[in-house]
């Protein structure tokens, strides 16, 4: 924990209050309001927390108007250009880049995780065919609790390590159960010959019929989405794993609640979202009538895979994507695909647009992932899952470091309360 080297005044009420302010090794300074209850007994407001840092963290950092994201102090384009993911779910898990005897014991250790307790096949059996996979793993990583008991002590330091490295490891299996449940194929088992993204590729695509080898450009751009997605600070999900953590909930449990949080639309749904806006549009001469209906106040219609609450400028991942959709689908042979022209125009005309300029709207991660899925061969349903499968290492990561924080506490928000004071039960006669 930083020490305080200035303080805010606060005068509410003819008193003032000396509140510490504290300063970051980059980025905004924070007034710690810890003891302002106290003090001034008045709370502070902030819906969505926009103006609020609910925990310190040493894992990721985000410049919303350079459009700058570091994990542990590297930048993604750098990561995604030199790096691999699970070497980057080490960096996040445990601070530094390994050693290369060291990120092949790690290696080694989620490999020998990937494959699922048996019993718990039975588990996607319970569910219709057309359930979303998200639907599906929401329920499948929260019954995690109810098999690796060995792992939920969150007070054991190597039940934690063990936790984290099944949920790395498992949840492309997961994820990949889920989708042959959905088309009804049977489960591919992993393999421990393939690295983590084409071992994910197999799962999915591969058929105990007839031999399947993933094209190493696709397992390449596959492992290229997982690095790009794999944590992004206190954003909507990692604050909800957060807080369920905070009351002592198990890993497996917290984590579900993440991946529920996730599905949303404004979050990450919004890659599934935006392929069916794209869709939906159609063509490039249907641009304008979106736009239009994106700037009307008067149409709940957002621009999916635009915005975002804290990039204010390009968001890093979203020009590493660009750069690889158009790689992927020259490989495959489709780079005049209609929905990716689509997209490039949609992109050039908002960015034209004062509204957009105005409102420093800028193509988020989910603008282009979803489009290199199709590709890949992914239906929209599963463009999710496969972000939940990335953010799995974030989720981990920032769950370790509030775990073994020594101010770690519950998360305990208070309100502006606007009801009814005080008044007397009225009988049902009296009503
Ligand atoms: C992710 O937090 C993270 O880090 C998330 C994420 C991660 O890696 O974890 O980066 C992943 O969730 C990316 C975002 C994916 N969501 C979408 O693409 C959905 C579309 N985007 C929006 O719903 C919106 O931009 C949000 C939810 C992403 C951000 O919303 P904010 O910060 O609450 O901003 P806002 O809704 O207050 O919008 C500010 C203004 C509003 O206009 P005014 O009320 O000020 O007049 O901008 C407008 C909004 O109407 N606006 C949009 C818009 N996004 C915001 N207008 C049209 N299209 C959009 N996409």
């Amino acid at each position: 924990m930083t020490e305080a080297k200035k303080t805010a005044t606060l005068t509410l009420d003819g008193k003032s209050y000396d509140l510490p302010v504290l300063s970051p090794t980059t980025g905004p300074d924070v007034v710690d309001i810890r003891k302002l209850y106290a003090q001034a007994g008045v709370f502070t407001y902030d819906p969505g927390f926009t103006s609020t840092a609910a925990c310190d963290s040493t894992i990721t950092f985000i410049d919303g108007d350079k459009g700058e994201l570091l994990h542990r102090g590297y930048p993604i384009d750098e990561l995604a250009a030199k790096s691999h993911f699970l070497e980057v779910c080490y960096l996040l898990l445990y601070g530094e880049l390994p050693t290369a005897s060291v990120l092949e014991d790690f290696e080694k250790t989620i490999t020998r995780h990937t494959m699922i307790h048996e019993q718990m096949h039975n588990f996607f059996r319970g569910f219709r065919r057309d359930a979303h996979p998200m639907a599906t793993m929401v329920g499948v990583v929260g019954a995690m609790s109810a098999f690796y008991h060995d792992s939920t002590d969150i007070n054991d330091p190597r039940q934690r390590e063990i936790a984290s490295h099944r949920l790395i490891a498992k949840m492309p299996t997961i994820a990949a159960m889920a989708y042959k449940y959905s088309i009804g194929q049977p489960f591919m088992y992993p393999r421990n010959d393939l690295d983590y993204a084409a071992n994910f590729l197999h799962m999915c695509f591969a058929v105990p019929a007839e031999q399947y080898v993933a094209d190493p450009i696709l397992s390449r751009a596959m492992d290229r989405i997982f690095i790009l997605h794999a944590d992004h600070e206190q954003n909507a999900s990692t604050s909800t794993v957060r807080l369920a953590s905070s009351s002592g909930a198990n890993p497996f449990a917290c984590i579900a609640a993440g991946i529920a949080c996730l599905w949303g639309p404004a979050h990450g749904g919004a890659n599934q979202a935006c392929l069916e806006m794209l869709k939906e549009i159609g063509t490039v001469d249907r641009i304008p009538e979106y736009i239009a209906r994106a700037k009307d106040k008067n149409d709940s219609f957002r621009l999916m895979g635009f915005g975002h609450r804290v990039y204010k400028n390009f968001d890093p991942r979203a020009t590493v994507m660009k750069q690889s959709a158009d790689e992927v689908l020259e490989l495959l042979g489709v780079e005049n695909n209609p929905l990716l022209q689509v997209a490039k125009e949609l992109e050039r005309i908002a960015l034209q647009d004062e509204y957009f300029a105005e409102k420093k709207l800028f193509p988020n991660v989910d603008f282009y992932s979803g489009i290199i899925l199709e590709a890949m061969g992914f239906p929209t349903s599963m463009f999710t899952p496969i972000f939940a499968v990335s953010r799995t290492v974030g989720w981990i990561s920032q769950w370790k470091e509030m775990i073994a924080d020594p101010q770690n506490k519950i998360g305990r928000p208070r309100q502006l309360y606007l009801g009814e004071t005080e008044r007397p039960y009225v009988d049902i006669e009296d009503r």
